[in-house]
C-alpha cells in the first residue's frame, strides 16, 4: 500500500500556518521490514524558537475567540478525522506496525478526545465564592498562554489529540513534537486541522531532533505548559529543563500494571480482560499489564484458559485483515522483551507457550510464562512487549503489597465477583487508575493519569481542560 498517495499524507511540518521543509530530514521508516516510507524535516533552532514566538502571537487572539466559534472549529476537525479514518489507520499502521483493525480504533478514539473537548470548549466555568468580608471573590479561568506537547510512538494519533484537543479548547496555541518514529500520523491530523479552519499559529507540528526540540520547548520562557507522554527517565528530565521557566506540567510516564485475578473471579471475563490489556497494541502501552497475579485456586485452570488464547494470535503485517499482533516498533523493544524473559525462566520461571529467543527483525512471539517472583526484572520493570509473566498469590493483604511493590502508579486491574473486596482492593491500590472486571479503561471521558513516578496530571474528562487553564483570583471590594 502506497500511502504517500492518500490525500492526508503529508511530510512537511505545519508551522503558523505554512508547511516547511528542509535539507536535513530524517527517515521515517516500516517497522515491518525496515523499508523507508519518506523523511520529514530536522527544523533548525532558529525556526523553532520563532514558531514559539508565532504561538504567542496567534494565542492572544485565539483567547479571544468565542468559545462557541473554538468549539465549532474542533466539532469540524473531529468530523474530519471521521471522514479520513481509514487513510489514517492505513498510516499508522505503515509506520508504526499496530494491527488495522486496532489503527481504526485509535483514530475513533482520538478523534472522541477532539469530540469531547469540542464540548468541554463552552464549560471553563469560574465561581463566585462567598466571603466574610464586604468583598465578592471571583474566579476566572484562563487560557494558560503557548503549550508544548511532546508525544511517543505507541499511540501517534490518541496521544496528540487528548493534548491538542483540550488546548486549543481553552483558548491555548500548541507546538507538538511527534515521535521520531510516528510524524506521519501526526502531520495527517494537522493536515485536517488545518481544513477545519483553525487560525494560522495555533496548532503547530514541528519535527526533528527530539533532544533538540525538548530543550528549546523547555527553556522558553514563552512556553508555559509542557505536556509529555513517555518514559519516566525522559519525564523527570524534562521537569527538571523546565524547572528555571517554572512550567505547568502534564506528565503521563511508565506504568508497571498489575492484574489481580481473585478465586471468585469469572474466569472467561479474566482471560478476556488480561488479553486485553496485555496484547493491546502489542503490549506496548503503558497501561498494559505487566505482572498478572493468580490466586491458588484457580491458578492452573487460569494458565491454561489463557495460553489457549494466546495460541489464537496470528502475528503478521497489520495491514493484513486476520493480524492480531503485529511487529514491535524496533529492534531494541524485541531485544527488551527477551531480555525480561530470558532473566525469568534464569530464576526459575517456566515457560507455558512462545518462543524466548533467536526471534529476527521486530518480530515477537506472544509469550507466557508461569510461576514467576517479585524478584524477577520483569515485576520490577515495564516489558513493553508481548510477554505475560504469572505470579502465584495467597491471600488479598499479599497481593496489594506485590502489587504496590514498584515505583510506578499508572493503571491496574483486579477481577472478582466480591463487590465487598473489589471496593476494598481498589482502595488498596497506589494506582491513578482501577480497571475491575475489564481489561480496557480508556476513554475520553475518565481522567486518564498516574501517582508515584507514573506522572502528574490528569488527561481527558471534566479534569483534563484545568491542565491548560490558570485560576485567576479577582477580589471585588466595597460592594456595601
Ligand atoms: C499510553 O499507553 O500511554 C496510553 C494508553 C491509552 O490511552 O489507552
Amino acid at each position: 500500500m502506497d500511502i504517500t498517495q492518500f490525500s492526508v499524507f503529508e511530510n512537511r511540518c505545519l508551522v503558523n500556518g505554512e508547511w516547511l521543509s528542509s535539507e536535513e530530514t530524517l527517515a521515517v521508516s516500516n517497522p515491518l521490514d525496515q523499508s523507508v516510507i519518506t523523511t520529514v524535516p530536522v527544523l533548525s533552532e532558529q525556526i523553532i524558537e520563532q514558531a514559539i514566538v508565532d504561538a504567542d502571537i496567534a494565542q492572544k487572539k485565539w483567547k479571544n475567540v468565542a468559545p462557541n466559534e473554538r468549539s465549532r472549529l474542533l466539532r469540524d476537525w473531529f468530523d474530519l478525522l471521521i471522514k479520513h479514518q481509514d487513510e489514517l489507520a492505513a498510516i499508522m499502521t505503515v509506520e508504526q506496525g499496530k494491527p488495522l483493525k486496532e489503527a481504526k480504533g485509535e483514530i475513533t478514539y482520538a478523534a472522541s478526545y477532539i469530540e469531547w473537548f469540542s464540548e468541554e470548549a463552552k464549560r471553563g466555568y469560574g465561581d463566585i465564592i462567598p466571603s466574610a468580608a464586604s468583598s465578592e471573590i471571583l474566579v476566572f479561568k484562563e487560557a494558560i498562554g503557548v503549550c508544548a506537547a511532546i508525544t511517543p510512538w505507541n499511540f501517534p494519533a490518541a496521544m496528540i489529540t487528548r493534548k491538542v484537543a483540550p488546548a486549543l479548547a481553552a483558548g491555548c496555541s500548541i507546538l507538538v513534537k511527534p515521535a521520531s518514529e510516528t510524524p506521519l500520523t501526526a502531520l495527517a491530523i494537522a493536515k485536517l486541522a488545518e481544513q477545519a479552519g483553525f487560525p494560522k499559529g495555533v496548532f503547530n507540528v514541528i519535527t526533528g531532533s527530539s533532544t533538540k526540540i525538548g530543550q528549546i520547548f523547555t527553556q522558553s520562557p514563552l512556553v508555559k505548559k509542557l505536556s509529555f507522554t513517555g518514559s519516566t527517565e525522559i519525564g523527570a528530565k524534562l521537569m527538571a529543563q523546565s524547572a528555571p521557566t517554572v512550567k505547568k506540567l502534564s506528565l503521563e510516564l511508565g506504568g508497571n500494571a498489575p492484574v489481580l485475578v481473585f478465586n471468585s473471579a469469572n474466569l472467561e471475563q479474566a482471560v478476556q480482560g488480561v488479553m486485553d490489556t496485555k496484547f493491546r497494541n502489542a503490549g506496548q502501552t503503558c497501561v498494559c499489564a505487566n505482572r498478572i497475579y493468580v490466586q491458588s485456586e484457580i491458578y492452573d485452570v487460569f494458565i491454561e484458559k489463557l495460553k489457549l488464547e494466546v495460541e489464537k494470535m496470528k502475528m503478521g503485517n497489520g495491514l493484513d485483515a486476520d493480524t492480531d499482533i503485529g511487529p514491535l516498533i524496533n529492534r531494541k523493544a524485541v531485544q527488551k522483551v527477551e531480555e525480561h524473559i530470558a532473566d525469568a525462566l534464569s530464576k526459575g520461571a517456566l515457560l507455558v507457550t512462545g518462543k524466548t529467543e533467536n526471534t529476527e527483525g521486530n518480530w515477537c512471539v506472544p509469550t507466557l510464562v508461569k510461576d514467576v517472583t517479585q524478584q524477577m526484572l520483569c515485576a520490577k520493570e515495564e516489558t513493553f512487549g508481548p510477554f505475560a509473566p504469572i505470579f502465584k498469590f495467597e491471600t488479598e493483604e499479599q497481593v496489594i503489597e506485590m502489587s504496590n511493590d514498584t515505583e510506578f502508579g499508572l493503571a491496574s486491574y483486579l477481577f472478582t465477583q466480591d463487590i465487598n473486596q473489589f471496593i476494598r482492593v481498589s482502595r488498596g491500590l497506589d494506582y491513578g487508575m482501577v480497571g475491575v472486571n475489564t481489561g480496557l479503561i480508556s476513554n475520553a471521558a475518565a481522567p486518564f493519569g498516574g501517582v508515584k513516578s507514573s506522572g502528574i496530571g490528569r488527561e481527558g474528562s471534566k479534569y483534563g481542560m484545568d491542565e491548560y487553564l490558570e485560576m485567576k483570583y479577582v477580589c471585588l471590594g466595597n460592594i456595601n
